[in-house]
């Protein structure tokens, strides 16, 4: 017998389709309340129960964040898309030396294609990833003296995410300029 009601699988992809298509925008609103609120937390080597709201808020809120970033890397890299933000790992230089040369005669980059703009964004994503798997090594391992390793390679890599994400949002700034001006 046939029925018209969705099944849990039909469901579950319909789910999965419309978070993987947003996953930009899920990304934004995670790592800005994760940046933003990382001033108030402590945790050292584990999540106590004395934890306080913001501790909380970065664990649970972070493992999200960690998974979503992994599936923005490999939404934006499978099935040959890597050429695009990591081309200049095969020597494909040719529009990111193009930009750079702009940037010094006061030209901004365009977006997309294999330029600045693309090579920061895949630097970016690898970035997050670390952040996120240094995070959750940290989670694993809570309560030890490895934890305190991994919270220190967290603390690195989470750094180095937040200088993408001025260098990013700068970019995207002046893109966005460059469109009203038009
Ligand atoms: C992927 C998204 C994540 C981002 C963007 C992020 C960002 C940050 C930032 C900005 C800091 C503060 C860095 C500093 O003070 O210099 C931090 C600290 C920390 N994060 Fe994350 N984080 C993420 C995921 C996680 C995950 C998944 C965990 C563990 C489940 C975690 C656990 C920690 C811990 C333990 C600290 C140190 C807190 C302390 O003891 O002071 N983070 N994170
Ligand atoms: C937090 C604030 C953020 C802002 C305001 C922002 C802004 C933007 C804008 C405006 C674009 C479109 C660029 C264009 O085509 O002109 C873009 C694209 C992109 N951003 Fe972000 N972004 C943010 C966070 C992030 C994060 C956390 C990542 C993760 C690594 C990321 C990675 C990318 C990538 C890979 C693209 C190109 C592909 C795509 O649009 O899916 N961005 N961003």
């Amino acid at each position: 017998m046939t029925t018209d009601k969705p099944t849990a699988t039909v469901k579950f992809g319909k789910v999965l389709s419309i978070l993987l298509a947003h996953l930009h925008v899920w990304l934004v609103i995670g790592c800005t309340l994760l940046v933003c609120t990382s001033p108030w937390i402590f945790m050292g080597r584990s999540l106590r129960n004395t934890a306080s709201f913001w501790d909380y808020l970065h664990v649970y809120l972070g493992l999200v964040s960690a998974v979503l970033g992994l599936l923005f890397l490999l939404r934006n890299t499978l099935q040959g898309k890597w050429h695009q933000y990591f081309g200049w790992l095969v020597g494909d230089w040719a529009q990111l030396k193009q930009d750079i040369a702009g940037l010094t005669k006061g030209k901004l980059p365009v977006a997309g294609g294999k330029g600045l703009f693309s090579v920061v964004e895949g630097i970016g994503m690898l970035l997050l990833v670390a952040t996120g798997l240094t995070g959750v090594v940290w989670f694993v391992y809570q309560g030890t003296s490895t934890a305190m390793e991994w919270r220190g390679y967290h603390l690195i890599c989470a750094q180095a995410f937040i200088g993408f994400l001025i260098v990013h949002i700068v970019l995207a700034a002046t893109h966005i300029i460059e469109f009203i001006r038009q």
